[in-house]
């Protein structure tokens, strides 16, 4: 079966909305330097393009974690699949992630890199479906768009692997 995808967000709404998130992100850390984590896979697209507008020091490292396989259905379980290269202990951590839909995923990545002592810890998504949460204890500091309830690829965003290099965001139609 062929999927139908639609236009959601253009990528030149994506382009400005990262270089303000990267403004913000350059004020609020002014004098100091932010070591951005990114969680693969979907992540990286987003991470690239947040890096360059960010105008501070900026150093990167990756993580893995487990989601929904290669199904549109949460399964709750967390694992991590790759863990941080390096130690995170007195760094300016700030994780990079494409989306928030449930909040299970951040909510556990959060309790475990705060018992790393990072000097701080703070969560910039791309994208963010509030009416899917779950959780209650993820606080997101930097939103780049707040979607609707519908399944989206593109911009790293996969279905089935598949779309992640879409310059944009769609909404799958199956
Ligand atoms: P959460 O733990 O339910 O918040 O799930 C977060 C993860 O689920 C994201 O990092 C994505 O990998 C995946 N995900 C959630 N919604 C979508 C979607 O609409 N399209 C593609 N992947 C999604
Ligand atoms: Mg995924």
């Amino acid at each position: 079966m062929k999927e139908e995808i639609s236009v959601l967000l253009t990528e030149e709404q994506l382009d400005s909305r990262i270089r303000e998130l990267g403004e913000q992100i350059s004020k609020d850390y002014e004098g100091s330097s932010v070591h951005l984590v990114c969680i693969l896979k979907g992540g990286t697209f987003f991470m690239c393009e947040l890096a360059k507008r960010i105008k501070i020091p900026v150093s990167i490292d990756f993580m893995s974690v487990s989601s929904y396989g290669d199904s549109s259905v949460s399964s709750g379980v967390v694992k991590i699949i790759k863990d941080l290269d390096k130690p995170i202990e007195g760094k300016n951590v700030l994780i990079v992630e494409d989306i928030i839909d449930t909040g299970r995923t951040l909510s556990y990545l959060l309790k475990v890199l705060s018992h790393r002592n990072p000097e701080s810890l703070k969560l910039v998504t791309l994208l963010d479906k509030p009416e899917r949460r779950i959780v209650d204890d993820v606080k997101v500091d930097y939103t780049g768009f707040e979607i609707p309830d519908e399944f989206v690829v593109g911009y790293g965003l996969d279905y089935a692997e598949r779309y992640r290099n879409l310059p944009y965001i769609g909404v799958v139609k199956l």
